[in-house]
């Protein structure tokens, strides 16, 4: 019989292993280190796992033609397409601000596509954790499905 994996003691979070959180919040905080934010001066990092195991890392990315700029979690997502890998079961987000923050309404609409029960975790620098699903952030998403004709 194997031992039971600890959990990340977050509450309802029992099926994330706490070490692989602990990695993938590493991975968050480094790649928020990477961002390009000299105009909101809001550095966003994330890790978004996919279901192969494989960890993609985004970073914001901004330009001085101010809409031109992109979000860390959109970044993930196109690297992992990109890759081959288009399914996924956890993204972990990292930033400077006071309290956790979840993905924008753009990058939740990009998520949606491909992993609706996404599990969302937020760190600040402080160590306070936000955590969400993205059914729960987008109730009632846009799916492929909508698209079907008649
Ligand atoms: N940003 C992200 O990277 N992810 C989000 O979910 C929210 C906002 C970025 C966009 C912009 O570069 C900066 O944070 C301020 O909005």
């Amino acid at each position: 019989m194997s031992a039971a994996r600890p959990s990340s003691g977050l509450a309802g979070d029992r099926a994330i292993d706490a070490a692989e959180l602990d990695a993938m919040r590493e991975a968050a905080f480094e790649a928020m280190e990477r961002a390009y934010a000299p105009y909101s001066r809001f550095r966003v990092g994330c890790a978004l796992r996919g279901r192969d195991g494989t960890v993609h890392a985004g970073c914001n990315v901004e330009n001085a033609a101010y809409p031109s700029g992109s979000c860390a979690e959109r970044g993930a997502v196109l690297a992992a397409v990109a890759a081959g890998t288009r399914e996924f079961d956890l993204l972990v987000l990292a930033t400077e601000a006071s309290e956790p923050t979840p993905p924008c309404g753009q990058c939740r609409q990009v998520l949606v596509e491909f992993a609706p029960a996404l599990p969302v975790v937020s760190f600040t620098r402080d160590g306070r954790v936000g955590r969400w699903t993205l059914a729960e952030l987008l109730p009632h998403p846009f799916t492929p499905a909508l698209l079907a004709h008649p």
